[in-house]
């Protein structure tokens, strides 16, 4: 029997206790089951993984460090659509990142500097995204359709289009597409959006290391120098130093790519100069069709994309997307599409196109946070602005080179600097849109370097020996309310919904959301408002708040809360005493949300030892909840790792070698009743 409990006034569930324990933990009434973990197979035929380092293939495997996920639903059987079903659906995930020690046998190895070309593979097809057919059996068991011809991974090999203003654009020719049309693969892929027309929008955000390019400033246009750097493509060797592998087969551009320096006498199409401006870019799959070319959106400007996440779908209204670049002191961007919404294109046959109609023609906007509680959304469009040939830090050239460079042009309209943005979520209730700010260090945000919209610096002791930690460690969530409620909005109003905190933090200054011990968190990352409607009619949306977290990580591993938030507005105007180093003092006047309570916040769920809670999407009717579990048990060594879920979760802990996996965490109320309600 299934309890619907419809616009509860409080959460429902015992708040879990902060902790260091190697399981995922959650309230009294609730279980917790394991599927997705990094290795396991999604393709007829490929062996159980070994989890030895021995195991290859991973095109036809779950990738490693699973993070944001959505969940599409089947019909009962074939592989039609159902936005309805809660019982057989596809899960989209996005595998940002490897733990490297832990996929070979030995940990990484190289020779003479040079990356074994099958190590090098492993990693680079751990990486992208995976689509699994899941199914819920009998007790409630959820499992994974092995043989699913719906399964498929897309990896940074895969074959892409690019779409959009800076389609065919000199800044996207490579020697892979001479027309600057045409891209292979995506790449750390973070947070994610979604479409009424079901597709899957994947994120690629910290792009830029995973690039060799430093050495080669005397061989490229000063301007290329200046956007190259301001997006931090500067590394001597490249994340795992994939452009070193000498393939087998002497051809395979494959690893030489990750090698970006201009060569002498060389040009865009016949060196790797340009493939850095592959990546950044916000990919649009449809997970229901599985031979489907993804396509690079370049119409919502090139970042370190966290997430895209769209505002309400309103019929004769232009849609909207919400996109945090994060890294500290980048901005929060909104897309606003060209074209208004017809409720019909949601069940369009083909979904690709409707994103053609809908996300390759618009205008990509920064915000600009005013100290009143106001705030604008400034066009980043040639030839505005300042947005021009004339522009002194980095002349423009065309759209193309905004997009491909949004950070520089949203520099060059006075875009507000943030302490990293995260996710971003839209309340459907509303259309109210929350964006986390992760954290920022004293370089990011010192004593006289805050704004009404980034407030504080204190000081959060952190580690053993309790190391100075200034600036804004434990991070913030702010809301936004659209003029007129319209994603169309040129500007909005905002507050700070919560302050991250310890509770034991002084109350007045840093705990300034008055978080208690049930409630207490630090560097909110994920978030994400859960579905709105069961088969019971409207259920209030919960916002689901998950951490990565430095600064709180020697008290309690990272964790999930829900909130019921309330209103942008519904506190008021403060004032607060920042503190830096020897004591000095500086004031700040901000504006915050109502404080939550008891019945609005607490803690769900806390992982397992040295994770990143990141993704999390349920069935449409609330009663399985999907969570991402990443990176666990990532510290110690390829022999002895520092934890060992999902292997021990099931009793607290597993043999001293077995290697943790990333997976996702799915989990049910005992009652069959909707999750945290
Ligand atoms: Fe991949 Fe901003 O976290
Ligand atoms: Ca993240
Ligand atoms: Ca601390
Ligand atoms: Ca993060």
């Amino acid at each position: 029997t299934t309890t619907v409990t419809v616009n509860p006034a409080q959460l429902g569930f015992t708040a879990v206790a902060k902790n260091k324990l190697d399981v995922v933990s959650v309230p009294t009434g609730y279980k917790v089951q394991v599927i997705n973990r990094t290795g396991d197979p999604i393709a007829a035929g490929v062996p159980a993984y070994k989890n030895d380092g021995t195991d290859a293939n991973f095109a036809q495997r779950i990738g490693d460090h699973g993070d944001a996920l959505y969940w599409y639903g089947l019909a009962a059987a074939g592989t039609a659509r159902d936005d309805n079903s809660s019982t057989r659906g596809l899960i989209v995930q996005n595998h940002e990142n490897i733990t490297q020690q832990y996929l070979h046998p030995a940990g990484a190895t190289s020779v003479g500097g040079v990356r074994p070309e099958a190590e090098a593979l492993k990693e680079m097809e751990c990486h992208g995204v995976s689509v699994t057919e899941v199914t819920e059996g009998a007790n409630r068991a959820w499992t994974v359709v092995q043989n699913s011809s719906l399964n498929r991974r897309i990896t940074p090999a895969t074959p892409m289009r690019f779409n959009g203003p800076a389609r065919g654009s000199d800044l996207l020719k490579t020697p892979f597409s001479t027309a600057g049309t045409d891209g292979r693969g995506t790449i750390n892929n973070c947070a994610n959006g979604t479409t009424p027309w079901a597709t899957n929008l994947t994120c690629e955000e910290n792009w830029a290391g995973y690039f060799r390019r430093s050495g080669d400033n005397a061989l490229r246009a000063a301007k290329e120098v200046t956007a190259l750097s301001r997006y931090g493509v500067t590394s001597s060797s490249g994340s795992y130093g994939w452009s070193t592998v000498v393939p087998a087969d002497g051809t395979n551009t494959l690893f030489r790519r990750w090698d970006a320096r201009a060569t002498a006498g060389g040009s865009a199409t016949t060196d790797y100069r340009n493939e850095p401006n592959q990546f950044g870019w916000v990919v649009e799959t449809d997970p229901y069709s599985p031979t489907s070319t993804p396509r690079k959106r370049t119409a919502l400007g090139r970042l370190g994309h966290e997430g895209a996440w769209p505002g309400l779908f309103v019929a004769g209204r232009k849609p909207a997307w919400y996109m945090g670049d994060d890294s500290r002191r980048e901005y929060l961007y909104k897309f606003v599409s060209a074209t208004n919404w017809v409720a019909a294109d949601a069940t369009a046959a083909d979904r690709l196109a409707i994103g053609d109609k809908y996300l390759d023609t618009g205008t990509l906007h920064v915000a600009r946070f005013n100290a009143d509680g106001t705030g604008i959304w400034v066009p980043l469009v040639f030839g505005q602005n300042g947005i021009t040939a004339a522009a002194a830090a980095y002349p423009f050239a065309d759209q193309a080179d905004v997009l491909v460079n949004a950070r520089l042009a949203a520099d060059v309209v006075g875009a507000t600097p943030m302490d990293r943005p995260e996710w971003t979520a839209v309340n459907p209730a509303n259309g109210h849109v929350y964006l986390t700010l992760t954290n920022n260090n004293a370089a990011g945000r010192p004593l006289n370097g805050t704004d009404a919209a980034n407030p504080r610096h204190y000081n959060d002791p952190f580690g053993p020996t309790n190391s100075a930690q200034f600036g804004n460690p434990n991070g913030h969530i702010i809301r936004l309310r659209e003029i007129d409620d319209s994603t169309e909005a040129t500007s909005f109003t905002w507050d700070i919904y919560l302050f991250g905190a310890g509770a034991d933090l002084d109350a007045a200054n840093v705990n300034v959301s008055g978080l208690t011990a049930d409630q207490d968190f630090s560097s909110p990352d994920g978030l994400w408002f859960s579905r709105p409607t069961n088969a019971s009619g409207l259920v209030k949306p919960l916002l689901w708040i998950q951490t990565d977290d430095g600064a709180y990580t020697d008290v309690t591993n990272c964790m999930m809360l829900a909130a019921m938030p309330g209103t942008v507005g519904d506190g008021g105007a403060r004032t607060i005493t920042n503190t830096g180093t020897g004591g000095a003092t500086a004031t700040q006047a901000t504006r915050v949300g109502a404080a939550p309570t008891a019945a609005t916040l607490k803690r769900f769920l806390v992982g397992p030892l040295d994770c990143e809670i990141t993704g999390v999407d349920s069935t449409p009717d609330g009663r399985t909840l999907f969570v991402g579990i990443q990176h666990p048990g990532d510290g110690g060594t390829f022999a002895a790792p520092s934890g060992h879920w999902p292997d021990s979760q099931a009793t607290g802990t597993a043999g001293a070698s077995v290697r943790p996996r990333s997976a996702v965490a799915v989990i049910t109320k005992d009652d069959g009743g909707v999750v945290a309600l």
